[in-house]
């Protein structure tokens, strides 16, 4: 799948979103190497800390329909300052999807391209045990 089609699957899940407590609605998709896409909203609760983005409703869809192996992650919300994943979900994409491609783009078509290295420098992961 193309990097605009995974975009527009990152849309198309926004749409879902449950975003009733901040009004800031996400989607995301990853791409797994097999070919298939995931995608995913933020999904809030009113406890708020039980909230989950959209990047690891995605990821933890593809892991647990068996899907391993990925090189990219969409991420689109609506604002004009392209959103990053945030530093939970950064730590989950570093596990899952290791130095893949970062895609952020909005609903006006703005799109801007980071590695997950860049992103997340420095990471804690299995190496250290
Ligand atoms: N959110 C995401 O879905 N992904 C991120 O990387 C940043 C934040 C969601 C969580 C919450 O529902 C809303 O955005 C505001 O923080």
């Amino acid at each position: 799948m193309s990097d605009d089609s995974l975009i527009a699957a990152a849309r198309t899940a926004r749409e879902h979103a449950h975003a009733p407590y901040s009004n800031f609605r996400v989607g995301a998709a990853v791409r797994a190497k097999s070919g298939r896409v995931f995608s995913g909203c933020n999904v809030e609760n009113s406890t708020y800390g039980l909230t989950l983005c959209a990047e690891r409703v995605a990821i933890f869809k593809a892991i647990s329909e068996g899907e391993r192996g990925f090189d990219a992650v969409a991420v689109v919300t609506d604002s004009d300052t392209l959103t990053p994943p945030c530093g939970a979900c950064r730590q989950i994409i570093w596990e899952f999807c290791g130095d893949a491609e970062v895609i952020l783009a909005n609903l006006k078509g703005k799109t801007e391209r980071h590695r997950m290295a860049a992103l997340f420098p420095k990471p804690f992961d299995h190496s250290y045990f």
